[in-house]
């Protein structure tokens, strides 16, 4: 018999007795045969050991005597399983430490004698709250792993996992089945639990924030205990984003080790971050188990969001950088083949609602003169909205202030070379509105309560499948219509009185239903209109998570344009997101906080992701639109390396009045430094800043604002430095290093 047949043989054989150890039914494993010990999902049957090998971290799995499934390990690689004992129970310490409460369970129920964060959480029809899962069946392919769970009265979850094995991603979410013959309530989903070494001494690494001051960084020592970071808001929200990194206290931003993790879901989110009395920290994200209530009907099932995961011996930075090359080459829609951002303009600083078809022509044309390649449009052109008291929900063009429609403007976009994009806020609606008129039961709402306004706007309830249908006929007819390549969808407030009275008996499904309605949405719309590109926008950050930034191409970072807190708001935001993604503008002066910063500082700061404009040109001085061209012109040759490349953050503005950050191109050729300056003080020259990623034996052309230029090696400017000339207040600069 030739080897590779004999070989088959022998591993299907070996398969069998494991089916029949782990009274599973043989079909349902399939076990790779082609199981290397390189960056895979593989299957140890011994041991009964399932490894995840990416090129930056390893996980194993395991199952214990009990067929609980065990998480044995997640960090940094470790090759092949031999390492691994098979996984055993933690035994009971006292009669109120029981073993399943000891035990790394990678999907602990709510049931028998656990106490720490559940991973599913139920009560059946007849009162029966206890469920305890063990290992049923598993399927195993190199880059995807199907574990399934069961509890012994029709409860069935199916662990679902992914890997990238060269992007250091591991993806984990669950599927919970009613396999019984009695209605379920599910109260907490979770999609998943992550496990850091055993120890204390863990730093929780997150942001925080509100309106126009999202992204704010806090770092703080994981103490016993549990710390929530959630969104009971319907959307992601302004105040947590959900994402998490955790450090061995030693980290700093390029050393040390970090486990990272992000939640790919826009609506009410939940992370458990945990440290349970056996010195364990433990992450569990899914669904906020805030007002959640999710029945299961039998034969029905509820899927949880992706949590995806990886780990990091290059600090902070290395995390980030895993993140960012994640979501640009698999996350965002068309991945590594999407376009580069182009250079926006928005008139919405500049005219807010007051947009008519001279005015908006005088600003395209004048956008056009500075290189801008696309032309959006924001709030103002539909329905009756001459402020923001009227007007959400009626998508029809204002005929008083394009009495031509939208077309002639459109066409002159065109002609100057640009594409047209429009603002919209489908999700909601004024009740000085024709649609609020017509369908007042559409919004969410408790029947005999108040309907609470907030910016004269009450929120549609997508979860409907009429108001599913209506918006995406609203959107589709005007892309369908118009020209246009581009929406910036917007979402000016949370939910509030999250009534269903539709749907009495299950109206808790609303904070599920609804986001996924949103990204059904999202998906037809671009699946019918391919062209077509969407930002995200919610009153800034509110909705940027790695659920959304599937179906997007962009998002609004914040309603802050502020130069100066942009850079905090920029440096939290670059923790979990690429720069490609971040949607930054050029606004004027005097901004929020009453600060005016030169338009240099503005355009470099702005330039750190996806540039656009959004100041009022109408008021521009000829200097400015000079220094404007310049700009833009520079940031179209760099943007590649800004958009695709790896993000170096050299010195961060919570530090020190010198702010610094270089990106690196992948295949290393060029490099741009930005650095700025709050204040000088006493009349100290500005830090010498250290650059990072470069070739130590490459020479670079380092080319300065002015077109100065001079020569260093990759190691001069590593371990020397760079002195430059940050003088006064609010000083910038950028260099752009290109490898001889
Ligand atoms: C929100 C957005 C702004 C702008 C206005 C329009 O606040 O974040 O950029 O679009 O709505 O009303």
């Amino acid at each position: 018999m030739a080897p590779a047949r004999r070989h088959a043989l022998k591993t299907r054989d070996k398969r069998d007795k494991l089916f029949l150890r782990l009274n599973m039914r043989p079909a349902l494993l399939l076990l790779p045969l082609a199981a290397s010990l390189s960056a895979q999902i593989s299957y140890q049957e011994e041991r009964q050991l399932i490894t995840f090998q990416t090129a930056t971290s390893t996980m194993v799995l395991g199952v214990n005597e009990r067929r609980e499934l065990q998480t044995l390990y997640w960090g940094a690689p470790i090759p092949g399983t031999t390492d691994f004992t098979a996984a055993h129970s933690t035994p009971e310490r006292s009669s109120f430490d029981s073993s399943p409460t000891r035990t790394r369970e990678e999907f602990p129920a709510w049931g028998g004698t656990r106490y720490f964060e559940p991973a599913v959480k139920i009560t059946r029809a007849d009162g029966d709250r206890d469920v305890v899962l063990t290992v049923r069946d598993m399927n195993v392919t190199p880059t995807t792993a199907k574990i399934g769970l069961a509890d012994k009265d029709g409860i069935h979850v199916d662990l679902l996992y992914r890997i990238w094995p060269d992007l250091g991603i591991i993806e984990k979410h669950s599927v919970i089945r009613n396999t019984s013959t009695q209605n379920i309530n599910i109260e907490s989903a979770q999609s998943g639990v992550w496990y850091v070494p055993p120890g204390d001494n863990y730093r929780l690494t997150y942001v925080s924030g509100r309106w126009a001051a999202e992204d704010q960084i806090s770092r703080e020592p994981i103490h016993p205990g549990t710390k929530v970071l959630e969104s009971r808001r319907g959307n992601t929200s302004h105040n947590a984003n959900p994402w998490f990194m955790i450090d061995d206290s030693h980290a700093t931003e390029e050393t040390g080790r970090v486990w990272f993790g992000a939640l790919a879901w826009s609506g009410n989110w939940r992370l458990a971050i945990e440290q349970t009395p056996y010195n364990q920290v433990r992450v569990t994200g899914g669904f906020n188990t805030f007002d959640f209530a999710y029945m299961l009907s039998p034969g029905m099932s509820l899927e949880t969001p992706a949590f995806y995961g990886g780990y990091s011996g290059d600090g902070f930075g290395g995390a980030s950088r895993t993140l960012h090359r994640f979501e640009r080459e698999q996350i965002l829609p068309g991945g590594g083949q999407s376009r580069l951002r182009p250079v926006l303009y928005n008139s919405w600083e500049a005219t807010t609602f007051n947009v008519d078809e001279p005015g908006q022509k005088a600003l395209a044309a004048k956008a056009a003169a500075l290189g801008v390649e696309l032309f959006v449009m924001d709030d103002g052109w539909f329905g009756k909205r001459n402020s923001d008291n009227a007007g959400l929900g009626d998508w029809f063009v204002n005929k008083t202030k394009f009495p031509n429609d939208l077309q002639p403007l459109i066409a002159e976009v065109n002609r100057l070379g640009m594409d047209f994009g429009l603002w919209v806020e489908p999700e909601m609606v004024n009740p000085d509105s024709d649609l609020y008129r017509a369908h007042p039961d559409w919004v969410l709402n408790f029947p005999n309560r108040p309907r609470s306004e907030l910016r004269n706007q009450l929120v549609l309830n997508l979860a409907l499948p009429a108001v599913h249908d209506f918006i995406l006929n609203a959107l589709d007819s005007l892309a369908t219509t118009y020209n246009l390549r581009y929406f910036k969808w917007d979402m000016n407030r949370s939910f509030s009185e999250p009534g269903w009275p539709a749907n009495p008996a299950d109206q808790q499904k609303v904070w599920v239903e609804y986001v996924r309605n949103y990204y059904d949405i999202l998906q037809k719309l671009r699946a019918k209109h391919p062209s077509l590109e969407i930002e995200s926008c919610s009153g800034g950050g509110a909705r940027i998570d790695l659920g959304v930034l599937k179906h997007v191409d962009e998002v609004w970072t914040s309603d802050n344009t502020e130069a100066f807190d942009r850079l905090r708001i920029q440096e939290g935001f670059s923790y979990a997101y690429a720069p490609k993604i971040m949607s930054a503008w050029v606004t004027d002066v005097p901004n929020m906080n009453g600060r005016s910063t030169p338009l240099q500082y503005r355009f470099l700061v702005a330039m750190q992701g996806a540039l656009g404009i959004g100041a009022n040109l109408n008021k521009w001085a000829d200097s400015d639109f000079t220094l404007a061209k310049t700009m833009v012109a520079l940031d179209k040759q760099i943007r590649p390396t800004i958009q695709s490349g790896n993000l170096y953050r050299l010195m961060s503005p919570r530090d020190s009045d010198v702010t610094a950050n270089e990106y690196v191109a992948h295949d290393g050729k060029q490099a741009v430094l930005f650095a700025f300056r709050h204040s000088q003080e006493y009349d100290l020259p500005a830090p010498t800043i250290y650059l990072e990623g470069l070739d130590a034996q490459a020479t670079y052309t380092l080319t300065y604002l002015g077109d100065r230029k001079e020569r260093h090696t990759g190691a001069y400017l590593m371990h020397n430095g760079l002195n430059l000339n940050l003088s006064g207040d609010y000083a910038s600069t950028i260099v752009v290093l290109n490898r001889l």
